[in-house]
C-alpha cells in the first residue's frame, strides 16, 4: 500500500480524495443514470489530453433495451466458446511480477465473496456477472481506430478511460472498466451496427453502485509503493 499523502494545498485536497475514491464497482442499482448527469461525465471525458489532439476515442453508451440485448448476445456467445476480440488478452504474457499482482488482486476479491479457492462453479459465476454488466443500467464500450501499431491510441482510450471513470465517482456514480467485454467485440459491432474498422478495447458498466453488496463493501485492493513503480534520476 502507499502511504497516505497529506498535502497542506486545500486545492489539492479534492483530487487526491477523488482519485481514491475511484474504485472498480461491481454491483450497482438498477435506477438508470438521468441524460443530463451522464452528459455532465461525457463533457468532463471530452477534456482528455490525446496526442496531437486527435481525440481518437469513439464512445458508444448502451442503455435500456439495447443493453438487455446486448448482455444476451454476448451471454450467447460465451456459451458456446465464440469470443471475437480485437486485440489479444493473455495472463500469460505478464512477466511474474505483474502476474503475481493479479493473482493477488483474484485472491482478495473471492475471499471478500466468501468463495473458496476450489469453488469452481461459484467462481465462474462470479466471472459471469461481468456479461450482464454487473446489473448496471448502462455500459460504456471505448472503441478507437486502427493506427499504426495501435500502441498509441490505445494509450488515449486509455487516458480517456480515466477521466471518465473519474468523473463518474465525482457525480456520485461508478463504474467497472472490463477488458472481458472486449473478448466479445465483433458480436458487440454487429449487434449496435458499428463500422468493422472500429476495434474496442474495453467495456465500463456504470450506473449508481450499489454499497451494500460485498463486492463494493468489503472488498478493496491496494497498491505497490511509490519505489516499486517510479525511479528517479537526477
Ligand atoms: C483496462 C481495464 C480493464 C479491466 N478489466 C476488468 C474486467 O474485465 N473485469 C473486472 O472485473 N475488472 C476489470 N478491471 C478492473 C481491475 O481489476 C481494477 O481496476 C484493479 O484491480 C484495481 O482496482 P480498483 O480499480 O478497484 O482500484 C479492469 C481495469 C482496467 C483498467
Amino acid at each position: 500500500m502507499t502511504t497516505p499523502h497529506h498535502t497542506t494545498n486545500p486545492l489539492e485536497a479534492p483530487f487526491h480524495e477523488l482519485v481514491r475514491k475511484r474504485r472498480a464497482l461491481r454491483a450497482f442499482k438498477p435506477d438508470p443514470v438521468p441524460d443530463d448527469v451522464l452528459r455532465s461525465v461525457l463533457e468532463d471525458a471530452q477534456h482528455t489530453p490525446s496526442q496531437c489532439n486527435t481525440q481518437p476515442w469513439q464512445m458508444h453508451i448502451v442503455s435500456g433495451k439495447a443493453r438487455d440485448e446486448l448482455s444476451a448476445a454476448i451471454q450467447a456467445e460465451e456459451k458456446i466458446g465464440h469470443r471475437t476480440p480485437d486485440f489479444t488478452f493473455a495472463r500469460t504474457d505478464y512477466p511474474a511480477l505483474y502476474e503475481a499482482r493479479a493473482q493477488h488482486q483474484g485472491a482478495e476479491y473471492y475471499k471478500a465473496l466468501g468463495i473458496p479457492r476450489e469453488d469452481k462453479a461459484a467462481r465462474r459465476d462470479v466471472m459471469w456477472r461481468n456479461y450482464t454488466f454487473f446489473g448496471a443500467p448502462h455500459v460504456a464500450l471505448l472503441f478507437m481506430p486502427q493506427v499504426g501499431d495501435d500502441v498509441r491510441i490505445a494509450g488515449d482510450l486509455g487516458m480517456y478511460g480515466q477521466t471518465f471513470l473519474l468523473s463518474l465517482a465525482a457525480h456520485g456514480l461508478g463504474g467497472c472498466p472490463q477488458t472481458y467485454l472486449g473478448f466479445y467485440a465483433g458480436t458487440i459491432r454487429k449487434v449496435l451496427g458499428i463500422d468493422e474498422n472500429s476495434k474496442m478495447l474495453f467495456g465500463v458498466s456504470f450506473g449508481y453502485p450499489d454499497m451494500t453488496a460485498p463486492a463494493n463493501s468489503v472488498y478493496k485492493i491496494g497498491r505497490a509503493p511509490l519505489k516499486d513503480s517510479v525511479t528517479f534520476h537526477s
